[in-house]
């Protein structure tokens, strides 16, 4: 492991903290180190592997779609991209869909379209939730503004109104002053701490965005495709959005992205206005309509008792553990635990249990497992964060 890792320093640039784990391979919700050691896989990828790894129905795609052709550029027509738009319009509103290989990609794509209708009605900036998380890239970053991702860096020349969900009650004001083109949100933030939308907050939200004409885009790159237990987090709410972003889970873990536009507001992208080399491999698109097949009704119906298996558990944990966890959010398996002990010392004590989590937020245990996880999986979970926590409280020093 540490040639491997001291082979790294050497040669890739430091942008990540990673865990110490040098991956040789993954099954179902494990990763294999390698030393052969077996980890239970709490974050699947950051909620790309919904489905696990080496899905074997997602494989055989895979290798189907390898045979026939890997590329052929946005020049043709493929048969794969076609029918992958088709099935996302079909779980979500009519419209049309517009490919990417990455989430950023997809917010970069929504921010052009909603200046283009800024254009034509006279309008500009865009609104966004304090505290959320929408990408990297340097006009995903203007709404980004969490700072330890967007300080040091330009961002591209739009408004962009930040508001906190405290103060929306301002929001009919700043549409009313500013008359921005769209707002970006986010139903659950990923990075923010897993903070769940309330229905009266999203309905508010969605209402005044039809009473001032302003675009409701929803960032569904975490919380969409099947993630929080239906297909997108929006279809929890009583509202229909103009435009979603997806990716993270939409490709089985091949890289893939972005928008679904409204058929109301089709019409505002015209050839060579937005494009992209990749967007969408056919691997990538062949996979994602195999996951949207197998993300159908009754695997969503299961993720919401999945959902409450985990969070009856996490809710015994926090009542024998108070003073080392605090509040639990969530939708499906989104999951998020404000932790009151160090949360870097519960990372490694859970590492050694062979569990891999992940921490947002500087102090929220961000659950994402992969969607196929089992009850057994669940349980194996909940008794190794048991163990550190009863590690962690044996070590309190009172006062
Ligand atoms: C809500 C949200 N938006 C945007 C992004 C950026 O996506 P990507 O990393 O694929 O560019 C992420 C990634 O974590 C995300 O969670």
């Amino acid at each position: 492991m540490e040639k491997w890792i001291d082979r790294e320093e050497k040669t890739l640039l430091n942008t990540y903290n990673r865990m110490p784990l040098v991956v040789s391979h993954g099954k179902g919700c494990y990763l294999y180190d390698d030393s052969g050691k077996k980890y239970l896989d709490m974050f699947s990828g950051l909620a790309v592997n919904a489905l696990g790894h080496c899905h074997p129905e997602l494989v055989g795609e895979g290798k189907k779609q390898l045979e026939k052709y890997l590329h052929i550029s946005n020049f043709f027509y493929c048969k794969q991209a076609i029918a992958l738009g088709e099935d996302l319009i079909s779980r979500s509103f009519p419209g049309k869909v517009f490919f990417t290989n990455s989430g950023t990609e997809g917010v970069e794509a929504a921010i052009k379209y909603l200046y283009k209708i800024g254009k034509q009605k006279g309008r500009r900036g865009i609104v966004s939730l304090r505290g959320s998380f929408h990408g990297r890239t340097l006009g995903a970053l203007g709404l980004t503004k969490i700072p330890s991702v967007s300080r040091d860096f330009p961002v591209i020349d739009y408004p962009v109104y930040e508001i906190s969900r405290e103060s929306l009650k301002e929001l009919e004001t700043l549409f009313e002053n500013e008359r921005p083109v769209g707002i970006i949100l986010e139903p659950v933030s990923g990075s923010g701490g897993i903070e769940v939308l309330s229905r009266e907050e999203m309905t508010g939200i969605s209402h005044l965005c039809k009473k001032y004409d302003v675009v409701l885009c929803l960032d569904e790159i975490q919380t969409g495709i099947g993630r929080t237990g239906k297909f997108f987090a929006y279809q929890h709410y009583d509202v229909v959005p103009d435009i979603v972003i997806f990716a993270k889970g939409a490709g089985g873990g091949n890289p893939l992205g972005g928008m679904l536009v409204h058929k109301d507001m089709d019409g505002y992208f015209l050839p060579g206005d937005h494009g992209t080399t990749f967007g969408p491999g056919p691997l990538s698109a062949a996979m994602g309509r195999k996951v949207l097949e197998i993300i159908d009704e009754d695997f969503l119906a299961d993720v919401a008792v999945k959902s409450r298996l985990l969070l009856e558990g996490l809710e015994k944990l926090q009542e024998k553990f108070p003073e080392s966890l605090g509040a639990i959010r969530g939708m499906g398996l989104m999951i998020g635990i404000d932790l009151k002990i160090d949360p870097s010392r519960l990372k490694e004590d859970i590492l050694e249990e062979q569990v891999l989590v992940n921490i947002t937020a500087k102090n929220v245990l961000r659950l994402l497992p992969p969607l196929i996880i089992r009850e057994v999986e669940i349980q194996e979970f909940l008794k190794a964060l048991e163990n550190v926590l009863k590690k962690t409280e044996s070590s309190f020093i009172p006062d």
